[in-house]
């Protein structure tokens, strides 16, 4: 990567830095997001160890009580966002918040900084107070999104996928009511509405963060009322891969206490990921758990479970085929959802377009597999992204042109920990 371009992505963690915390972008994402924020601490760490820390702990400082770590953080107001905390209803909380996760990258995101992190009693100090924390949030998952032990977490919300547009949810979101209020969506004043995700998804994705807050965010109300119930392939993988990594850092401090119902979570995920996986897609499909259908659609979740080690050699060569044809499919690789979709566009948010930090995960799943030369094909498509286009917040996968929010901070994030490496 040159010079310029490293200096660019510092420049902008810089500029996106509100003292803690790092925002998306100016102006679309004005808060503090959960999976941006794990992998912009990579960013930090290329440039100021105790700042990459200090993202970390400033996001733990908002996880509830329950264990759960919210989407949003809403540290300040901002008019240049909606829904804010008052239609989330996460007031109350010490830092006001969102009422749903987001994948769980976190363990995977502290291990990186612990293996790399030049100042080793910042580094062993911070993981001490943050791995009590990170149990927490494993466990949240594991108990209240699997209440009845399948090994098979469930998301209530397309938007606690991260790949909120997604053609894998249109089905399981077309049987969610539409909120019967007017609202002013302030995303469309900062992005093109074509790069967008479109009215109907809105008025769905609003219906679903109201039922939660009528129902006081009972977990159990909401696992047997909610109307959109996903078992989404991508948080699976994530939570899988990332418990893994919070196993491991478990080995190296003083876990809060005994640590083996992780273990069993894990094994229980390990015998259930099979029924996800379908022969005919060569990869794992997300389920709506309402119609007990497969979200036949193949998008960059569905390779994600080489992440988290869950394929098997035969299932792991299988998607290493389809991402070689995927990867051939468009000029700009890996495209979010794959072109022969009839749902696929390629610049609308994630129903095409290339995501930075997606296409690294994958290739972080293929080289756990020995797929070296597939994972650094991977890296060289980022890369002619970003070199078309600047540091934007996802790519169009026909032209690479930039859209979505620019100057992003985990694209820049990325750039300086993936693609300068
Ligand atoms: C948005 O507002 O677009 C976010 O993706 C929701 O988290």
């Amino acid at each position: 990567m040159s010079a310029t371009l490293r200096q660019a992505a510092a420049e902008i963690l810089r500029k996106n830095d509100r003292s803690g915390y790092t925002v998306p972008t100016h102006g679309l994402y004005p808060f503090q997001w959960s999976w941006d924020s794990a992998i912009t601490a990579l960013g930090w760490l290329k440039l100021d160890e105790t700042r990459a820390w200090q993202e970390c702990e400033t996001m733990f400082r908002g996880q509830w009580a329950n264990g759960m770590l919210p989407h949003i953080l809403f540290h300040k107001n901002a008019a240049s966002y909606f829904p804010g905390p008052d239609v989330w209803g996460g007031e109350s909380h010490p830092v006001p918040s969102s009422a749903i996760s987001q994948p769980p990258v976190w363990a995977t995101a502290v291990r990186i900084l612990y293996n790399s992190a030049a100042d080793r009693s910042l580094a062993d100090r911070v993981l001490r107070d943050l791995l009590p924390k990170l149990v927490a949030y494993h466990r949240w998952w594991y108990r209240e999104r699997d209440p009845e032990g399948t090994g098979l977490v469930c998301s209530y919300h397309p938007w606690e996928s991260g790949m909120d547009n997604s053609p894998a949810w249109d089905q399981p979101l077309s049987n969610v009511p539409e909120v019967d209020w007017t609202y002013h969506r302030r995303d469309l004043s900062h992005v093109d509405s074509d790069q967008r995700p479109k009215k109907p998804e809105y008025d769905r994705y609003l219906f679903l963060v109201d039922f939660y807050k009528r129902h006081e965010f009972n977990s159990r109300y909401i696992y047997e009322h909610c109307p959109y119930k996903v078992l989404d392939i991508g948080i699976i993988s994530t939570l899988h891969r990332a418990s893994q990594d919070l196993l491991h850092l478990c080995e190296l401090a003083n876990p809060p206490d005994d640590v083996t119902d992780i273990d069993m979570y894990m094994a229980r995920t390990g015998d259930a990921i099979g029924t996800l996986w379908s022969e005919q897609s060569r990869c794992f499909l997300s389920h709506d758990v309402l119609t007990n259908e497969p979200l036949d659609e193949i998008t960059t979740a569905t390779v994600l479970p080489l992440l988290g080690g869950l394929a098997s050699e035969e299932q792991a060569e299988a998607m290493a085929a389809l991402i070689r044809d995927w990867i051939d499919a468009t000029p700009f690789a890996l495209s979010s959802t794959h072109p022969s979709s009839p749902r696929y566009e390629s610049q609308r948010y994630w129903r095409g377009p290339v995501w930075l930090h997606i296409n690294w995960l994958i290739a972080l799943g293929l080289e756990r597999y020995g797929k070296q030369e597939l994972a650094v094909k991977l890296r060289e498509a980022a890369r002619d992204c970003v070199l078309s286009a600047g540091l934007w917040e996802y790519f169009d996968a026909e032209s690479g042109a930039g859209c979505g929010g620019d100057d992003f901070s985990w694209t820049a994030a990325i750039a300086l920990h993936w693609l300068d490496a």
